[in-house]
């Protein structure tokens, strides 16, 4: 039996661990993933190629990505970063958001979106969503604004554009930033306009479950705003006026030029997949639409374009749902277990409460994501839908 040596000096039996943990966690061989990302030669070629000819940090492929991706957008600036939580974090600093202010945001996301808010000695304040769309409700936002708050973050939560206009309007008559969490909706369409040019900064996350990757952790910052795009360069790296000088405290937050090589790959096909991941949201909307149990995702229309990061159902026997599809090789998600304030850290932080955020509470407690990806086939698609109504039948 091979082993290997803890640091303590004990023989650790590798093999008798993997096989007891895989037994415990009641681990189902996977036949459809709930994610996959698209990796090609090309994707390869680009990444072997900056890593013999640029250097590894700040190289010629981060510039080029940054200006394809500021293009992509709609917007004058794109400034990189090591990760999605990153870019928030830095567009609040670079926002001036700091002790006692408030941010309002919503507690269906994930909880790097309301971290940062605290990283930069914040306070976050949550204003509940719409369960039609799942995303921020406007009219909640104006209850918790008040003469403290200085910043919304609405959160296009799994591809869906959030209710911008009414955000807006919100944050012109009260003199407040927005800064749209886009790190599920690279792509998606407003009103013709995609997400990241919406509001005063956007931030992206191309961790490798997005719609696009840059093969590991990376961040974009996008803007129209010349100052703060300025701001946040300096920021991710070490606040650097020059080489050894710097006029601002920094942080190292860089996206490395290798991944951002693959993002410049990745970023010319994001429109195709894009529509792909449309087609089977469709094909999932046809053959569960008989499915009285189930409420699926908002549609989007003509002025929405949603992109589709998950597919997200919801049921009451969403636990049940979740154990029959894995047992039959279909991995899911539960995106998620817990709305932010029910985090026990945020409950032990604030003494938020069960109940105080009630559809959100709902979101998470009846939410499931299946499989959802470019290259799932319809085939793939009709095996799960036609697991869901077996479930489904004698219940
Ligand atoms: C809505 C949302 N916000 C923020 C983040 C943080 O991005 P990252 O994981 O790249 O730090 C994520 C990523 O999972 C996300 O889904």
């Amino acid at each position: 039996m091979p082993s290997c040596l803890l640091p303590s000096g004990r023989d650790f039996p590798v093999v008798t661990v993997v096989k007891s943990s895989a037994i415990r966690r009641k681990e189902h061989s996977v036949n459809i993933p709930l994610a996959k990302p698209v990796f090609t030669k090309e994707m390869e070629k680009a990444a072997v190629n900056a890593f013999w000819n640029e250097h590894f940090v700040l190289g010629e492929s981060v510039f080029k990505f940054e200006e394809e991706f500021a293009r992509y957008c709609g917007v004058d600036y794109a400034v990189s970063m090591s990760s999605g939580t990153d870019a928030l974090y830095i567009a609040l600093v670079a926002l001036g958001v700091s002790h006692q202010d408030q941010v309002v945001t919503t507690p269906a996301s994930f909880v790097a979106t309301s971290n940062v808010i605290l990283h930069a000695n914040a306070v976050p304040k949550f204003a509940d969503i719409e369960l039609t769309t799942y995303t921020i409700d406007p009219r909640k936002v104006l209850r918790v604004v008040n003469n403290k708050t200085r910043a919304i973050i609405p959160v296009h939560i799994y591809g869906y554009p959030a209710d911008m206009d009414s955000i807006n309007e919100i944050s012109n008559k009260k003199g407040l930033y927005v800064v749209e969490d886009a790190c599920q909706a690279h792509g998606a369409l407003y009103k013709n306009r995609k997400v990241g040019s919406l509001g005063d900064v956007a931030c992206f996350s191309f961790y490798p479950s997005k719609n696009m990757t840059v093969a590991g952790d990376g961040g974009m910052l996008v803007t129209n705003d010349e100052r703060l795009a300025t701001v946040a360069a300096k920021l991710r790296d070490c606040g650097r006026k020059s080489k050894y000088v710097h006029d601002m405290i920094g942080y190292t937050a860089r996206l490395n030029t290798v991944n951002a090589a693959v993002g410049r790959v990745q970023l010319r096909y994001l429109d195709e997949w894009n529509e792909k991941r449309r087609r089977n949201a469709e094909t999932y909307d046809r053959l569960l639409s008989d499915v009285p149990e189930l409420i699926l995702p908002p549609e989007g229309d003509e002025e929405t374009r949603p992109v589709y990061h998950l597919y997200t159902v919801r049921t009451k026997k969403r636990e049940e749902l979740k154990t029959w599809l894995e047992s039959n090789g279909i991995q899911c998600g539960v995106n998620y277990t817990l709305p932010i304030h029910l985090q026990p850290v945020y409950r032990e932080l604030f003494g938020f409460k069960k109940g105080m955020l009630p559809r959100s509470e709902e979101l998470c407690e009846t939410c499931l994501s299946i499989p959802m990806y470019p290259e799932l086939a319809g085939r793939e698609i009709r095996q799960v839908s036609g697991k869901i109504h077996e479930f489904f039948k004698d219940r």
